[in-house]
Formats: C-alpha cells, sequence, structure tokens
C-alpha cells in the first residue's frame, strides 16, 4: 500500500482525471501503479525498456520502448504518466523532449521524480538489505540521472514549450512492519537490474530482518508525501 486508502483514493483520482480516457505510461515496471490509475478510467499504454509486469491491466498494452525514443508520432498521446522513473535515465533531457513531441495539444504530463519509502529505521532496514544484496552479487537499478531536483525539471518542461499547472500533492501516515518492508524490497521486481536471478533474495530478506534487531511484526508510522509535476501541452 503507497498511502492510507483515502490519500490513495485521493491521489489516483486526481492523476486519472488529469490523464484522461487514454494515456501513455513510461517506465511502467511492476505496473502496481498504473493499475491504480487505470481503475480510475484511464485505457494506458505501457512502456519500458523491460517487461517487468507483475500485474495486469484490462484494456492495457505494453511496447518494449525507450523513454529517449518513443515509437510515437508526435502530437498523438492524449496523457503521459511517468512516475519514479527520470533518476534512471542518463538522457533525461531527451526523454523530457520526447514526452513533449508526443503530448497532443491539450494533453497533460503527469511527472513524479520519486518519494522516500521509509523514514527512520525502516529506512535503515530496506538499505541494509540492499547493501547485502549488492554484496551478493544482486545490485539495484542505479540511480544515473545528474537531475538536481523538480525545479530543474520544471524550467526544462517550461523550455520545451509546455505549460505549468498545479502540481498534485497528497500525504498521509501508513503502520508499516519491519516484515512488509522486507517483502517489499524482494517483491516489486524492477528495483533490480534486469537479467538477475533474484531467488536467492526472500532467505537474504530473512537473514537482514533477523539481525536488524527490530520486533518484526510491529507497526512503525510511516509519513509520506507523494507530488507530482503536472504540464499541459498548449
Ligand atoms: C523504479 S522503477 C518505477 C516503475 C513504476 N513507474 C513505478 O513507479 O512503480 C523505474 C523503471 O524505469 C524503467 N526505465 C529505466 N530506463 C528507462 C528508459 N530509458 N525508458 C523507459 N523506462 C526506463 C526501468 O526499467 C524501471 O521499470
Amino acid at each position: 500500500m503507497m498511502l492510507p486508502a483515502e490519500a490513495a483514493e485521493l491521489l489516483f483520482g486526481r492523476l486519472a482525471a488529469c490523464l484522461g480516457p487514454s494515456a501513455l505510461d513510461i517506465g511502467s515496471g511492476s505496473g502496481f501503479l498504473a493499475a491504480e490509475i487505470a481503475a480510475r478510467g484511464v485505457r494506458f499504454e505501457l512502456t519500458d525498456v523491460e517487461d517487468w509486469r507483475q500485474v495486469s491491466i484490462p484494456g492495457s498494452t505494453f511496447t518494449v520502448a525507450s523513454a529517449t525514443a518513443l515509437p510515437h508520432a508526435s502530437g498523438s498521446v492524449g496523457g503521459v504518466h511517468i512516475a519514479r522513473v527520470l533518476f534512471h535515465i542518463a538522457e533525461w533531457r531527451t526523454a523530457l523532449a520526447e514526452i513533449a513531441r508526443v503530448l497532443a495539444p491539450g494533453g497533460r504530463l503527469c511527472l513524479s521524480l520519486g518519494w522516500p519509502l521509509y523514514t527512520g529505521a525502516l529506512r535503515e532496514l530496506s538499505n541494509a538489505f540492499y547493501d547485502r544484496a549488492s554484496e551478493a552479487g544482486l545490485p539495484r537499478d542505479d540511480v544515473r540521472a545528474d537531475i538536481s531536483g523538480p525545479d530543474q525539471i520544471a524550467a526544462s518542461l517550461t523550455d520545451l514549450g509546455l505549460i505549468a499547472e498545479d502540481p498534485i500533492e497528497v500525504s498521509g501516515s501508513l503502520m508499516i512492519t519491519p516484515r512488509e518492508v522486507i517483502a517489499d524490497c524482494v517483491a516489486v521486481a524492477d528495483r533490480w537490474r534486469p537479467g538477475q536471478d533474484r531467488g536467492s533474495l526472500p532467505s537474504l530478506g530473512d537473514d537482514v530482518l533477523a539481525s536488524s534487531g527490530l520486533p518484526a511484526d510491529t507497526p512503525v508510522p510511516q509519513p509520506r508525501t507523494i507530488r507530482y509535476l503536472i504540464f499541459r501541452h498548449p
């Protein structure tokens, strides 16, 4: 769960309203996020450089494509959703130019650079897990892009001729146990480099959880804020 139910409803409902009836999801990964928005009325074309899909989204299609070379005609896409992807793309300026190119007049872009999943002891736990996995030869997908933050992205989008609208920001607090953190780290495929055998992750997760000293099933409050930039094609 990304947010408490009421906050999630607000976030995904607002994103669906911004994107319109059909939209492109760039770097869709597992598809969990697109599935939530699709359930609120958006028919998605999912794209990614790898097929990491872990959920089926009725009515959606999937195409292997890089954000830096979208196989779409200019002005042909009603809306674009891209979340937690740009930091993974060294040529992020090319990706933004591609988004501006494919958006139809009046179409909207909903872009999030990402959000911290955990704070405090749970953040240390997830970092310890990823460190152990890396030592065991299973590195996470590297963050490569030289991006200073959302303001730089917003300035680039404005330079590309897109028009800024009010951002979407939704906050909430979840109760999450250490065991749930490890289960999430193990389960979500798109956090890892492609082509790795992730079969050893569950036992690595058990080891890290046991050695953390945290009570595995005691929920810990976790504040979360999810923020999207919204831009419109003129
Ligand atoms: C952290 S995951 C985010 C997945 C999903 N958007 C979400 O928020 O749950 C980053 C995704 O970006 C994808 N990606 C990396 N480079 C890409 C590129 N050049 N074009 C499209 N997707 C890319 C990865 O394959 C991965 O699925």
